[in-house]
């Protein structure tokens, strides 16, 4: 699918539930009001539309959530997706807790890839920006998922008051092991919309000054809107998704859809298209011109440097990332 940019829309980002075992201070500030069953979309409705979305040309998904492990029946899903006739990629972006007991399953269902959220190394700064002592467990995860052959990269929000210098311990994940670390600037969504985060053009000038000269890693590592460099004798790449300090629209390949079934042509725009009535009727025909309208709708750039044009009132939790 082309949009109105001429921009090839091969990519969906898919939340397959609103549920998290985490409170994330910037996704989820307040006590989540979750979703009532019935009003998710079940996994053979998101299997449907995925089939859709491929007969038009979609050729990575990715699962995400709230906490998409927490979700039974997680792991067949992305079986069934690897399964559908031109479908390149399925990744699964996680917050590591569950990773450990599923990662074999996810290797074994053919998973391409794992992003783990992890904001900090230290405990009580987990537990802080989380709300839970769950740290051990996500490292746990990451270890057990990294003894298989799958790319490993974790994400990092950077609040400064909170994890603000925690990210030299966090880049050396990236020196001593095969697995990318990524910097997130934080955006401004919901109700934790006015906490800045980090520039991620400071960050790099920092970590130059700890590791050396920073070379641009041209490879790619994903489907998203990272930026890799290399830093001297390090085995991981180090990745920056600077969505105020940068623009990454021009490349824009995605359609996202909430675990409810509404399709976001962008991010920080409120504008949705549900599909959930086309797939409960089995009206195949409408669910692809719904994703066509989608398409068709996304706007050329997000508007995160200009908040007050932003229409997303949503957090990230219902929105999926
Ligand atoms: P891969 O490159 O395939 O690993 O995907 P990804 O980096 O997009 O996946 P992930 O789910 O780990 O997302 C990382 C961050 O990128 C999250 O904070 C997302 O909200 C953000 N992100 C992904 N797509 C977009 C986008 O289209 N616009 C903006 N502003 N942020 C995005
Ligand atoms: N800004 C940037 N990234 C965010 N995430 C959640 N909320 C925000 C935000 N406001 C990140 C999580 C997770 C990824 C899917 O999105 O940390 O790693
Ligand atoms: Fe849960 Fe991810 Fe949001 Fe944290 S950022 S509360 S792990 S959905």
């Amino acid at each position: 699918m082309k949009d109105s940019y001429g921009r090839t829309v091969d990519y969906m980002r898919i939340s397959i539930t609103d549920r998290c075992n985490l409170r994330c201070r910037y996704c989820m500030p307040e006590m989540p009001c979750f979703l009532p069953r019935k009003e998710l979309l079940s996994l053979e409705e998101i299997l449907d539309i995925c089939v859709c979305g491929a007969r038009m040309g979609i050729r990575k998904i990715k699962i995400t959530g709230g906490e998409p492990l927490l979700r039974p029946g997680c792991v067949e899903l992305i079986r069934k997706l690897k399964e559908i006739p031109g479908m390149e990629k399925v990744t699964l972006t996680t917050n590591g807790v569950l990773l450990a007991p599923f990662a074999e399953a996810l290797y074994q269902a053919g998973i391409d890839g794992v992003n783990v959220s992890l904001d900090t190394l230290n405990e009580e700064t987990y537990r802080k920006i989380t709300g839970f002592d769950k740290l051990a467990q996500v490292l746990e995860g990451l270890d057990t998922m990294s003894r298989f052959p799958v790319p490993l990269k974790t994400n990092t929000v950077l609040l400064p008051w909170e994890n603000g210098k925690d990210w030299k311990e966090l880049a050396l994940l990236a020196k001593n092991r095969r697995i990318d670390v990524r910097f997130i600037e934080k955006m401004p969504l919901g109700k934790d919309k006015e906490t800045e985060g980090v520039s991620n053009i400071l960050l790099l000038e920092e970590m130059q000054a700890s590791f050396g000269k920073a070379e641009p890693d041209g490879r790619s590592h994903g489907n998203g809107p990272a930026v890799y460099y290399r830093f001297p004798g390090f085995q991981g790449s180090v990745g920056f998704i600077s969505a105020i300090h940068d623009n990454f629209c021009a490349g824009c390949n995605r359609l996202r859809m909430t675990a409810e079934g509404k399709v976001k042509p962008c991010l920080c725009y409120e504008e949705n298209f549900s599909l959930k009535e086309a797939v409960r009727a089995g009206n195949r025909e409408e669910i692809r011109e719904l994703l066509r309208s989608a398409v068709e709708k996304k706007p050329q750039r997000h508007c995160f440097a200009h908040t007050e044009q932003i229409t997303e009132q949503r957090d990230m939790w219902k929105i999926g990332g």
